[in-house]
């Protein structure tokens, strides 16, 4: 279906919040934009498609979602370009995947050209919080939640659809030091690891805020049955050089977030003629790597982090402290890069960017 066959019904705000917001000083996640996209799934279709002001959401205290958990998200980011040009990396992948969640927590896919059509026409009425000034951006997120109002347990018949937008800065503002987890556990294969479901973060968050307690800024989650292979961080995937190549563990299992950054990273890579592996990849050789001094570089890649290098790894006890960050060839490369294809700096060569 092309895209201007979708109409959505507009309802703008009478006055502009903008200027309640000091844009010098922006944290992660606390302010939204004047706007929010809504659509209810309601009798076994989507309702008509709206944008409305941003505001809050009354409830049904047996709303489906609150209670057994059916809620997906997503994340993504929009930058102004030097022309005031709207810029968005790669949607259509956030696209996919926000359906891929659903139909692992079975609820109704949102189909892919309102999803696209919406986010268009949300950040278009709100670009003005788009800013063009460096580390800052809109960060977005789209969700969709049950909205049964039925304590029984089954799938919900009735799902709402929503896009909320909010200026940001940096989601971490320095190195992160990291622990790899080997005794609590974020998904196991035939779960739902592989789906941006809440669930996922908040059973993350007790053994982060023990790791927190220890100094650490984020958990490296490990697999569920041994606990000695390399999986993925709570917010980001996990990108090792080894001996010059390129290392991350394979998304084979459904127990990764098969992030959009981290294939972004992976391709350029590879157009940049590194050797990149994707496989299974154990804790024991990443320790080996690090004593040995063969572990070149770490660091994760995912929306909100961009590319957060790791400056120390926790073990077993033992704090592994990691090459100077300025040693750090890929990284900082490709940080660089992946910043200035955002902020279309650069020609868009893979074809990724959404512009309007
Ligand atoms: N892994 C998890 C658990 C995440 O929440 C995220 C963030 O979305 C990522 C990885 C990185 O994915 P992406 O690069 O698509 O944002
Ligand atoms: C993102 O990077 O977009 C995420 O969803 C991570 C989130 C936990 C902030």
């Amino acid at each position: 279906m092309a895209t201007d066959t979708v109409n959505i019904k507009i309802t703008k705000v009478e006055k502009s919040k903008i200027d309640q917001v000091d844009f010098d000083n922006l944290p992660f996640g606390k302010f939204f934009s004047d706007h929010m996209f809504e659509m209810d799934y309601v009798d076994g279709k989507w309702q008509e498609p709206t944008i409305v002001p941003f505001g809050n959401l009354s409830l049904h205290p047996a709303t489906s979602a609150i209670h057994y958990g059916q809620s997906i998200f997503e994340g993504m980011k929009a930058q102004k370009g030097a022309d005031g040009q709207v810029l968005v990396f790669r949607p259509d992948m956030n696209a996919k995947r926000f359906n891929e969640s659903a139909k692992r927590m079975s609820m109704q896919p949102v189909p892919e050209e309102i999803f696209l059509e919406g986010l268009k026409q949300l950040l278009d009425i709100d670009r003005e919080w788009i800013s063009d000034k460096e580390g800052l951006s809109l960060y977005i997120r789209p969700f969709m939640f049950a909205t049964d109002d039925y304590v029984g347990i089954r799938p919900s018949e009735k799902y709402k659809f929503l896009i909320i937008t909010s200026p940001v800065g940096a989601y971490y503002s320095e190195p992160v030091r990291v622990k790899i987890e080997t005794k609590y556990t974020r998904a196991a294969e035939g779960g739902v690891g592989q789906a941006k479901t809440a669930g996922n973060y908040a059973a993350s968050l007790y053994p982060a805020a023990l790791a927190q307690k220890e100094g650490y800024r984020q958990l490296i989650w490990t697999d569920a049955k041994t606990h000695t292979y390399i999986e993925e961080a709570g917010t980001m995937n996990i990108i090792f050089v080894i001996d010059n190549k390129v290392i991350t563990p394979a998304e084979s299992t459904d127990t990764i977030l098969k992030g959009i950054t981290k294939r972004s990273v992976l391709e350029i890579a590879q157009d940049w003629g590194y050797e990149i592996e994707e496989r299974k990849v154990t804790v024991e050789e990443v320790i080996s790597a690090i004593k040995e001094g063969r572990l070149q570089d770490a660091f994760g890649a995912g929306t909100a982090a961009t590319i957060a290098h790791i400056s120390a790894i926790g073990y077993d006890g033992v704090d592994y402290e990691l090459p100077a960050i300025e040693t750090r060839e890929l990284s900082n490369k490709i940080k660089d890069y992946i910043t200035e294809y955002k902020t279309g700096k650069l020609e868009d060569k893979f074809n990724w960017l959404m512009k309007f």
